[in-house]
């Protein structure tokens, strides 16, 4: 069955707000293999490695032009005493990892470690500080070890570490989840919290710390509000030069049940797709209400919104730690990150960053290795975060979507056709995730004020919904050109068949 009436109508001359390149970043917790395996195997690893940090998993991530890594949780960031992580790694103190498996950490991956992996993959530090265990001098001396270039305390420290030059950090949080594993705290409590310790986040030399406050789960917007109380008068307060945090988080997962039944990643009916997609496109309403309530306090939208924790969440894959959250990716995850992308692209105004949880083998990872073989596999969520590379600092453009049918599935109309769009250096990059887990669609795309050029077009797609990717074979769900799209009197025509992936790139002049 087709639906030729389905149109996508984008003004080309009429460009919006920039999608961050940030709105495509990462995140990495001590949890499971992220770290240990995954990022990290050690010197003495036969996987090639610099200085410990895995090459396959470097190269990979680069592909993905990966802007920003999060790190060291989550959970774990408000158990993490950082100056556990610098010196010699033989001398270094362990810990337990209380949150995730309950194992000893040996703190062989720290602040240098970190850092080196953030060099290799060219990408932006987002350091995420200790509120729930930690202390503000804690806090305000990490910053000073990490960024700041003469021979005072910490600066000498690092320098004695083996570090002369300081770091850039651009990004560091203030705490997470403080409503649960990161303190228990209440909104009040944490904002002012929040306020006396990222005071300390100082600016040493040239470094500009952009400070992000551990903000909401999922429709807590009592808790944004709060948040954005707690910012005052927005810097204008005589004797004030800027707010004390520059934005805050929000946090939410997909998941189609209960904690203590969430569902196979790979062993899924059609109902729990459908399910699936419509808790990812919950995400549209998420971003839309938590943008209304600090519009309330900052209509300007000075303080910016960071997603920093976002993706699926299923049961762990059999015969794995329970604690390790380690799951296998299909083209369901593929289109749920899909999903998530358009809304984001529709919210750039106000959201600044977001980052999939998690990087490697944890959650909806863009990567797996294998535990035995070291081998590593790239799944469907890769591929779409790759395929979206060309939005990233590029202009939005609003893609009005007419005439798509939708379902109604877990009290909400899931539109089946999900579009956005953005243009950059001359060109139109446009996104189309045909949800329909059993029919085709054409979709029109009546393209205005611009005269098309040259077009290309990249499916990722599989004849199953479940398609995923493993180290026998490692490239069942992989984009490949797509020769569906025609031209047509309003702009352009384009096929997509049912649970489908697609992107279409149109030079426009
Ligand atoms: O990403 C896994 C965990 O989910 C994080 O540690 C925590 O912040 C969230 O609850």
């Amino acid at each position: 069955m087709s639906h030729e009436s389905t149109r996508v109508v984008i003004d080309l001359d009429l460009p919006l707000s920039r999608i961050s390149r940030h709105l495509y970043g990462h995140f990495a917790e001590h949890l499971g293999r992220c770290i240990y395996g995954g990022f990290f195997v050690g010197e003495d690893s036969d996987i090639p490695n610099e200085a410990g940090i895995r090459l396959d998993v470097v190269d990979a991530l680069r592909e993905l032009k990966i802007p920003n890594l999060r790190w060291p949780g989550g959970c774990f960031a408000d158990d993490y005493h950082w100056r556990d992580g610098i010196g010699p790694v033989g001398e270094r103190p362990r810990m337990v990892n209380s949150h995730w498996g309950d194992i000893v950490e040996d703190n062989s991956f720290g602040t240098h470690e970190f850092m080196q992996l953030c060099e290799m993959l060219g990408a932006d530090a987002y350091v995420n500080g200790n509120v729930g265990s930690g202390t503000v001098r804690e806090m305000s001396e990490w910053i000073e070890y990490l960024t700041r270039a003469d021979d005072s305390p910490m600066a000498a420290l690092r320098r004695a570490n083996g570090r002369d030059e300081p770091w850039k950090v651009p990004f560091f949080g203030i705490g997470n989840e403080a409503w649960g594993c990161g303190g228990n705290m209440r909104a009040e409590a944490y904002t002012d919290l929040a306020r006396q310790y990222a005071t300390y986040v100082r600016d040493h030399g040239d470094n500009t710390v952009y400070r992000i406050a551990a903000g909401a789960n999922t429709d807590d917007y009592r808790w944004t509000a709060s948040l954005m109380k707690g910012l005052g008068c927005l810097g204008g307060c005589p004797g004030e030069s800027s707010t004390p945090y520059q934005a805050l988080s929000l946090h939410y997962y997909t998941m189609t049940g209960p904690w203590d039944s969430k569902g196979s990643a790979t062993d899924f009916t059609d109902d729990e797709w459908y399910v699936a997609l419509s808790r990812a496109f919950r995400i549209e309403e998420l971003l839309t209400r938590h943008s209304t309530v600090m519009d309330g306090y900052d209509p300007d939208k000075r303080v910016g919104l960071v997603l920093d924790e976002w993706g699926t969440w299923w049961d762990v894959e059999e015969g794995t730690n329970p604690g390790f959250l380690y799951q296998q990716n299909t083209l369901r995850d593929a289109l749920v990150a899909s999903v998530h992308f358009d809304s984001f692209h529709r919210h750039s105004d106000r959201l600044v960053m977001a980052n999939i949880a998690q990087t490697v083998n944890v959650l909806q990872a863009m990567l797996l290795t294998d535990p035995d073989t070291g081998a590593l596999v790239k799944t469907p969520t890769f591929h779409v975060f790759e395929m979206n590379t060309g939005h990233h600092d590029a202009g939005a453009l609003a893609a009005h979507v007419v005439g798509s049918e939708s379902r109604h599935v877990d009290g909400r109309d899931l539109p089946l056709l999900s579009a956005s769009a953005s243009t950059k250096d001359g060109s139109a990059l446009i996104s189309l995730s045909n949800l329909d887990s059993s029919s085709a669609r054409t979709v029109v795309l009546d393209l205005r004020g611009g005269d098309l050029g040259e077009v290309s077009a990249r499916i990722l797609t599989a004849d199953d919904t479940a398609a995923h990717n493993t180290p026998q074979d490692p490239d069942r769900i992989a984009p490949v050109a797509h020769d569906g799209v025609r031209p047509h009197p309003r702009g352009l025509e384009v096929d997509l068949p049912a649970h489908s992936y697609v992107t279409v790139s149109v030079a426009i002049s």
